[in-house]
C-alpha cells in the first residue's frame, strides 16, 4: 500500500514486534484467544521535530476498561494504546481528580500503607493485575502519532494471522481521519512571528508545506488518512473477528452511520456510541442485520464522565456497572459462535 512506502516506519516498531511475536507464540501454543485492543487518540504532528500537533478527546477509558474484561474472559490482550492514556488496572488510580497518593497513608510505625478505606477494592485490582503479569496475558504497546498507529496495526495484524479465528480486533482507538504526510511536513518549528517566517519549501514540489504561515494566520491543509479498516478486513486479518467502533455526536445519525460502516467494510460488528453518552449506552450492529442497544440504567451509572469507577456509584443504590463489563461478554459469545460455526459474518446477537 502506497501509504507505507511514503510514510516512515516508526523507530519503536521492531522492538514492539519482537515482544509481540514472543507473546503471540506463547498464546498460540496454549490455544488461548488473543485480542488486540486499540485505545486512546492518535496525534497528527505538524512538524517533524514536533512542537505542535492535532489531537482528540479520547482518554482511553473504553480500551483500558475493556482490556480488563477481556482478560477476565480468558483472552490474552495486546493493548495498543496512546502513550500516557489510561492503562488497564492502573486506570483505577489515575484520575484527573484523584492523585494516587490519596490512596496512601502512614502506618503507626511511620511506614507507607494503603489507606484502610481503599484496601479491599485495591486488593481486588492488585490480584487481577498480578495474575495478568504472572500468566503473561497482557502486553502493553504504546503509540503516539497516527503514523505509528497505522504501522503497528498492520504489522501486528499480520503477526497474528497464524492464530486464525482465535484472534480478535477491538478497535476502540479514536483514529485521526486527516494527517500531514511525510513529504508535506516541515522539519522545524513553524515560526509564528512574521519576522522569522522562513517558508520551508517541500521537497521536489516547491509547494508550501501542509502547515505554514500566511501573514499572521496558520494555514493547515491535511490529507485524508487511508481507510485502514478495509485493508485490515480484506488483507491483514482475513480470518479474525473484527469489531470497530463508530463515534458520532448527532444521535440521529448513529444507527445509520454504524450500518453504513458495517456494509462498507464487511466485518463482524460495529459498536456505535455517542460522545456524550458513551459511558452508559452503546448500539451493537452486527453482520446479519442484528441490532441491539446496551443501556446501563441511570441508577447504576458511574458518576463521572472522565472516571469510571464502580465505587463511584450512588451509595444507596445498586452497585455501578461499567458498560464494558456487558460489552465484552457479548463479544466473547459472538466470537465463540464465529469460531464454532465457521461462518464469520452471520452472527446472532444476544442469544
Ligand atoms: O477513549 P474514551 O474516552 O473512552 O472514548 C472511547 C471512544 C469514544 C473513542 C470509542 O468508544 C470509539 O468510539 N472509538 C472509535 C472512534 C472513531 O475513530 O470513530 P470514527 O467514527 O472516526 O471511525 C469509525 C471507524 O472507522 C473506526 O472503527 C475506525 O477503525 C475506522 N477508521 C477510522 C479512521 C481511518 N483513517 N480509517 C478507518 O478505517
Amino acid at each position: 500500500m502506497e501509504y507505507f512506502e511514503n510514510n516512515p516506519r516508526p523507530a519503536s516498531l521492531d522492538s514492539h514486534i519482537a515482544l509481540a511475536r514472543a507473546f503471540i507464540d506463547q498464546h498460540a501454543e496454549q490455544n488461548r484467544r488473543v485480542a488486540l485492543v486499540t485505545s486512546g487518540g492518535t496525534t497528527v504532528p505538524l512538524e517533524n521535530q514536533t512542537v505542535r500537533f492535532i489531537d482528540n478527546f479520547s482518554a482511553g477509558t473504553r480500551g483500558a476498561t475493556s482490556a480488563e474484561y477481556f482478560l477476565e474472559s480468558g483472552y490474552a490482550v495486546i493493548f495498543l494504546h496512546r502513550q500516557f492514556s489510561l492503562l488497564p488496572y492502573a486506570r483505577h488510580y489515575s484520575h484527573s481528580t484523584n492523585c494516587f497518593l490519596d490512596y496512601m497513608a502512614f502506618s503507626s510505625s511511620g511506614g507507607v500503607v494503603i489507606d484502610t478505606e481503599y484496601q479491599h477494592q485495591m486488593g481486588d485490582v492488585l490480584a487481577k493485575y498480578k495474575k495478568a503479569k504472572h500468566d503473561n496475558t497482557l502486553l502493553l504497546l504504546p503509540f503516539t502519532t497516527v503514523n505509528e498507529y497505522l504501522w503497528h496495526l498492520r504489522d501486528l495484524a499480520m503477526l497474528m494471522q497464524p492464530l486464525g479465528p482465535n484472534s480478535l480486533f477491538y478497535l476502540a482507538a479514536a483514529v485521526s481521519d486527516f494527517f500531514v504526510p511525510a513529504d508535506r511536513m516541515v522539519e522545524h518549528k513553524i515560526q509564528s512571528s512574521e519576522e522569522f517566517h522562513s517558508q520551508q519549501p517541500n521537497g521536489n514540489s516547491g509547494e508550501p508545506p501542509a502547515a505554514h504561515m500566511e501573514g499572521k494566520r496558520l494555514i493547515i491543509d491535511l490529507d485524508p488518512v487511508p481507510k485502514f479498516l478495509k485493508l485490515l478486513v480484506d488483507k491483514w486479518a482475513p480470518h479474525s473477528m473484527i469489531i470497530s467502533f463508530k463515534l458520532e455526536t448527532d444521535p440521529s445519525m448513529l444507527a445509520e452511520k454504524s450500518r453504513y460502516a458495517l456494509k462498507k467494510y464487511s466485518h463482524h460488528l460495529v459498536i456505535g456510541n455517542l460522545l456524550n453518552t458513551r459511558k452508559w449506552e452503546v448500539l451493537f450492529v452486527s453482520a446479519g442485520g442484528g441490532e441491539k442497544w446496551l443501556r446501563v440504567p441511570a441508577n447504576r451509572r458511574t458518576k463521572s464522565v472522565s472516571g469510571s469507577r464502580p465505587e463511584d456509584a450512588g451509595k444507596d443504590s445498586e452497585p455501578a456497572v461499567e458498560i464494558e463489563s456487558w460489552i465484552v461478554p457479548e463479544i466473547e459469545k459472538l466470537h465463540t459462535q464465529m469460531i464454532e460455526n465457521g461462518d464469520p459474518r452471520e452472527l446472532a446477537l444476544f442469544r
